[in-house]
């Protein structure tokens, strides 16, 4: 007689143990292709858990660009509150419910997005790597998320735009004292295809960063995060009437700030020494880049001057939602800048539960500050988020290991959304908003 070899597989199915229609979904993509990757004895390029991602980056990168990203306002107490604010909802597990097909596609603004989830717009990641945008709007393709044009990007949106495919991407504006200069970064926008123009409002000063002043850091200052301004004809059309101001002595460290800058700025480095241009670009953009004196009244500028989506970023309370319906803007976006600008400030996620009572249904509502996983965006749109925004995760993950670093970032938050949703007995984006968490006492 003879014997035939069965694989593992088939001998359980012929020994009746496995059905045999297997559930596809039993081990979604990601998380399989993770582990048939550790049978090869490749492991994950960035820590799965935050807290280790983090401590991973300030070992490994500058601390400049470490001191940037990872710092907060003060005492650092509104970052640590976000996170805090994730632990006091629970998710209900529910058991026996067909969660055999799960759909985390969502629509936003009329567009199919794969998910409710997008890369936050994120400043001066030219610290953490070069070309920094770039490989972020590669990995945002790759893995079909929104991405959020950053005003202080150190890749100009026209060559991130064009690496994006048909993902969508959006423009991240600081409303600067020149409305000329406004319009310009708006209708660029426009040009390269942006679904929404983002208004980020609690910047109107650059907070109080001890990291960063500990290390006397300021990117600008080294043409770092300045791709939007130097690419734009209004800008550089203003640059020859700057006169310099006196920089005090000249020191060697001086000398390395004013060299980096006349590097970044692009272009001929020897032109960019002997006309000390990229000098007064800085002085510029330092001028220039954001207005105190703001209001809602001229929002009305911007709606005469895009057709696209308005979106407000930084709300944090009732009144200013009331405010933003009333003054017509088409989202609004929760927010407290992951705890960069108010020390001692409330969280974000209290505020999204508030802010949601008073808009109900009228506007979609976006949230960030402090997501750190799939379980995190599943909360967020549990409170009523229409969708969430992944923010020093992916900046971290892309000082360690570049576009494939973030792109595993999104990978990993998306593949452990769809875990929670399915532990959830949720099947779809709908079904997580109509969930209720837990509130701990
Ligand atoms: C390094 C860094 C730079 C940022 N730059 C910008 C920016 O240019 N524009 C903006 O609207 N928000 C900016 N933000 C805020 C993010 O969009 C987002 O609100 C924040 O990262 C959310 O907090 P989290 O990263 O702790 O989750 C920045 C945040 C970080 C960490």
């Amino acid at each position: 007689m003879k014997t035939q070899m069965l694989g593992t597989g088939e001998w359980f199915r012929k020994a009746n143990f496995l059905p045999m229609k297997q559930h596809v979904d039993s081990v979604p993509p990601y998380q399989r292709e993770i582990y048939q990757k550790g049978t090869r004895g490749q492991l994950p390029r960035i820590p799965l858990h935050f807290e280790e991602l983090q401590a991973r980056a300030q070992r490994e990168l500058p601390a400049r660009a470490f001191a940037y990203v990872a710092g907060g306002a003060g005492q650092e107490s509104t970052q640590r509150a976000n996170r805090l604010a994730f632990e006091d909802w629970c998710i209900q597990a529910r058991m026996l419910r067909d969660v055999s097909r799960r759909n985390l596609t969502t629509t936003v603004f009329g567009r199919e997005w794969r998910a409710p989830l997008m890369l936050s717009p994120v400043g001066a990641l030219g610290l953490v790597r070069e070309q920094a945008d770039a490989l972020v709007a590669r990995a945002a393709a790759r893995a079909r998320t929104p991405m959020v044009f950053s005003n202080q990007a150190s890749v100009k949106m026209e060559t991130c735009a064009s690496l994006l495919g048909d993902t969508p991407r959006w423009f991240q504006l600081y409303w600067s004292k020149s409305n000329e200069l406004v319009a310009s970064l708006v209708s660029r926008a426009e040009a390269c295809g942006c679904e929404a123009i983002v208004v980020t409002l609690d910047t109107p000063l650059l907070g109080w960063r001890p990291r960063d002043l500990q290390l006397g850091s300021l990117p600008f200052t080294r043409a770092i995060g300045l791709a939007q301004y130097l690419s734009d004809p209004v800008f550089q059309s203003h640059l020859d009437e700057v006169k310099l101001r006196p920089s005090g002595p000249i020191t060697l460290n001086s000398l390395e700030v004013f060299y980096e800058a006349c590097r970044n700025y692009g272009g001929s480095l020897w032109k960019n020494l002997r006309t000390r241009r990229p000098l007064k670009a800085v002085q510029q953009f330092i001028d220039i880049y954001s207005r105190t004196d703001l209001t809602w009244g001229d929002l009305e500028f911007l709606r005469k001057h895009t057709r696209l989506p308005i979106v407000l970023k930084g709300i944090l309370c009732r009144e200013d939602a009331r405010l933003a319906l009333e003054a017509g803007v088409d989202g609004i976006w929760v927010s407290n800048h992951g705890g960069r600008q108010v020390d001692g400030g409330r969280t974000s996620l209290d505020a999204l539960v508030e802010v949601m009572a008073e808009v109900q249904e009228r506007l979609p509502v976006f949230f960030d500050s402090g997501v750190r996983s799939g379980a995190d965006v599943f909360k967020a749109l549990a409170l009523g988020a229409t969708a969430v925004g992944l923010g020093r995760p992916f900046a971290l993950a892309l000082g360690l290991a570049g576009e494939e670093g973030v792109l595993e970032v999104l990978e990993s938050t998306l593949a452990e959304l769809d875990l929670t949703m399915a532990f959830a007995g949720c099947c779809s984006i709908e079904d997580i908003r109509a969930t209720s968490l837990l509130r701990k006492q």
